[in-house]
């Protein structure tokens, strides 16, 4: 089984395309809704609530797990892959969405790109610290639009206001940074903010989205890793939980996933 994990609803936009891509395996998918967004929390205390999340997909049997969050891929990760994993589950591994994303950007030949994301990923400068190791000509343009997540997590994505916020940021963007090639929807709540973000970028600049990445790089990463692929069970299962209430993920996500779901609730401990 693959374990998918977001602070809430945006993973799912990550886990739409790499079903898929990949229909036959088993997937679980955990939303920590009750304490999204993390967006503007501490490192620390991103780093203890993923880490029970982690070890709540892993406890359920997940042989690899995706960080499909940029917030915890750039605070959490990497002491979860140095620190947790290696004694804990030493045959197990944990990915972020970082790491793949910077290889499309520079893949995709984007020399001047727009990094729309949360406050924790703009502070952690995670991309420039990727792309310096992968092409350090490509020059980055860091955008927080720290009023998006709520807005996607209270299902207000309809509204007209968060057409207007949405055009405010890119606004800021364009207005201070001028000329940009690219921009990577670097928070995976955002795709669902799509038609918004097109309305309001520049014909000629092209729009990233993680989902279709993630889908691709994890496509190639299980051709390369046999051991973890062939441990993976085939019955197309797909089951979902969260920290909040069952009836508004379900009724959110459903609409975000683009199918009706049922989830089950979790409590991972709260930390603060
Ligand atoms: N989907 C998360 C990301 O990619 C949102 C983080 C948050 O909860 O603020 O960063």
């Amino acid at each position: 089984m693959m374990g998918f994990f977001d602070s809430g609803f945006g993973g799912l936009t990550v886990l739409k395309s790499v079903v898929q891509e990949l229909p036959e395996y088993n997937y679980l998918y955990l939303g920590d809704n009750a304490r999204a967004p993390y967006g503007e929390r501490s490192p620390e205390t991103v780093y203890e609530c993923t880490l029970q999340a982690v070890d709540f997909l892993l406890k359920e049997g997940c042989l690899l797990v995706i960080i499909a969050c940029n917030t915890v891929s750039s605070g959490a990760l990497r002491r979860i892959q140095q620190e947790f994993l290696p004694s804990a589950y030493p045959d197990r591994k944990v990915l972020g969405v970082v790491r793949p994303s910077a290889e499309e950007i520079v893949d995709r030949g984007c020399r001047r790109i727009g990094i729309l994301a949360t406050e924790g990923v703009v502070r952690s400068k995670i991309y420039t610290e990727e792309l310096e190791k992968l092409n350090p000509s490509v020059k980055i343009f860091y955008q927080a639009c720290p009023l998006l997540v709520p807005i996607i997590e209270a299902g207000k994505q309809d509204e007209e206001h968060s057409d207007v916020v949405v055009s405010e940021y890119l606004g800021s963007l364009f207005a201070r940074e001028g000329d940009i090639d690219s921009i990577l929807l670097s928070c995976t709540h955002y795709p669902i903010l799509y038609e918004a973000f097109r309305r309001h970028t520049p014909p000629h600049v092209k729009i990233l989205t993680q989902g279709s990445i993630i889908a691709s790089k994890l496509r190639d990463y299980l051709a390369r890793h046999p051991e973890i692929e062939e441990r993976l069970s085939r019955k197309g299962t797909r089951a979902f939980f969260s920290t909040d209430s069952p009836e508004k993920f379900n009724r959110l996500a459903s609409v975000f996933y683009g199918e009706c779901i049922q989830s089950m609730p979790v409590t991972l401990g709260f930390s603060d």
